[in-house]
């Protein structure tokens, strides 16, 4: 959707640049998403999972950490939602999978503005070429990042 709002998280004192770059982006209008309820949407290919729970929309990766599945094709149930692939469970505020303090969903900051639900998002940031990598390794930088494992 067209809308977009940028936030710049400033380095703290004594570090120069931006740390990350956020955007909040109008996901749905605020009346499609019911209390109890989950909608699915994809916003800048990212795909994210909105929820209503006690009156709060909050927003999760709709992707399981496990294997992959979109999370929307499972069941919800008391603030929960369960993957179909093998049934793992997640919380849909802390996104912190039920039985494992290791494992959770990204977490999207919500909030409701003019009949919008929008959901606060890292903007994607463009892959490095492999001669970028490459040049970049060749200088000493640590590339580890960028190397796909
Ligand atoms: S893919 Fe979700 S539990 Fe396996």
């Amino acid at each position: 959707m067209g809308n977009r709002r940028r936030t710049h998280v400033q380095a703290p004192a004594g570090v120069v640049g931006v740390i990350s770059l956020m955007t909040w982006q109008r996901a749905i209008f605020s009346s499609e998403l019911t209390e109890g309820n989950f909608l699915a949407r994809v916003i800048d290919a990212r795909q994210v999972l909105l929820s209503r729970i006690s009156g709060v929309a909050h927003a999760v990766s709709n992707v399981c950490p496990h294997n992959g599945f979109l999370l929307s094709e499972g069941v919800s149930r008391a603030g929960c939602i369960t993957c179909p692939g093998h049934f793992w469970r997640f919380d849909l505020i802390t996104g912190q999978k039920q039985g494992d303090s290791s494992t959770h969903l990204s977490v999207y900051p919500t909030l409701e503005n003019e009949g919008w639900i929008e959901v606060e998002l890292p903007e994607v940031v463009a892959a490095k070429s492999l001669r970028e990598i490459l040049l970049a390794s060749a200088r000493g930088e640590d590339v580890s990042k960028d190397v796909a494992r």
